[in-house]
């Protein structure tokens, strides 16, 4: 059941997104040698808080912190811990918020300090193949159109796509309907419609698409152990193309790189 949002809903929306892109904003001020994964989690929840908000992941599904943090061959759902960051790493930071009893969802991969060439390039590929995807996020196209662009995107690149996560729907609910895997046929899935709101999330890896989940029941990881990359937005497909909810802007300010969107 997919719910059609009301133009009032996505200005909710937006700003629960907008505070995610805050967030994650604030974080990337603090990732660097040293700092472990759970004193991240505190900033983003604080951070959270004082937005008159709450952390959307805390608790769903019995999920225990506010952040996924991922690290190298972590692909998402990393559970902060006394993990503390290194040189050359490469974290995925998801966040969540519940503001006005709507969601946001958005995560970025930062570099630590400085990592190889070819995880910069991973991430970069995957970056650019998450916006390929929110291209085709028109009203008349079909979810298949959004997942071919961005596996033909990487997989010429030779990068594999996880098949096992997908991105979802957003809204009341942090999942809702549709499923938006990062694979599939031009023309297939269900039909984009004006008020739909849906996080894409590509999850590329730079060795095979196979992935473990740990024990812990969450962190999902490479079986190859080889790095792997996430980048989400949540858009609202609109008449006239993808309005893009969550934002990157504080991030990239926050790191001085040029701003995507
Ligand atoms: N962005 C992630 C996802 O859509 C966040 C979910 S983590 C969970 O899968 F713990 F909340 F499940
Ligand atoms: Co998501």
């Amino acid at each position: 059941m997919i719910y059609l949002k009301t133009d009032e809903e996505i200005e909710l929306l937006r700003q629960s997104n907008l505070l995610v892109g805050q967030t994650l904003g604030e974080l990337a001020k603090w990732v660097a040698p040293g700092i472990t994964t759970l004193q991240l989690d505190k900033i983003a929840e604080e951070f959270i808080r004082d937005h008159q908000a709450i952390p959307g992941f805390l608790g769903y599904a019995g999920y225990p912190n506010t952040l996924c943090v991922s690290v190298n061959e972590q692909i998402v759902h990393g559970i902060p811990s006394n993990y503390a960051l290194k040189e050359g790493d490469v974290v995925s930071i998801d966040c969540g918020v519940v503001k006005n009893g709507f969601n946001g969802d958005s995560a970025y991969t930062f570099e630590v300090g400085e990592v190889a060439p070819e995880v910069k390039m991973l991430l970069k590929t995957t970056k650019e193949s998450l916006y390929i995807g929110i291209e085709q996020a028109v009203e008349g196209k079909r979810i298949g159109d959004i997942s071919n662009a961005i596996q033909t995107y990487c997989e010429h690149r030779n990068y594999s796509v996880v098949r096992e996560l997908c991105g979802h729907g957003v809204g009341k609910h942090l999942h809702e309907d549709p499923e938006v895997p990062n694979y599939g046929r031009r023309g297939c899935g269900p039909l984009l419609k004006n008020g739909m709101v849906i996080a894409i999330e590509p999850m590329i890896n730079l060795g095979s698409r196979n992935i473990v989940v740990e024990r812990d029941g969450w962190t999902t990881r490479t079986k190859d152990r080889k790095p792997s990359a996430h980048f989400e937005h949540t858009i609202a497909v609109r008449e006239n193309g993808p309005d893009v909810l969550s934002s990157f802007r504080y991030v990239e300010e926050a790191l001085g790189i040029p701003t995507t969107k």
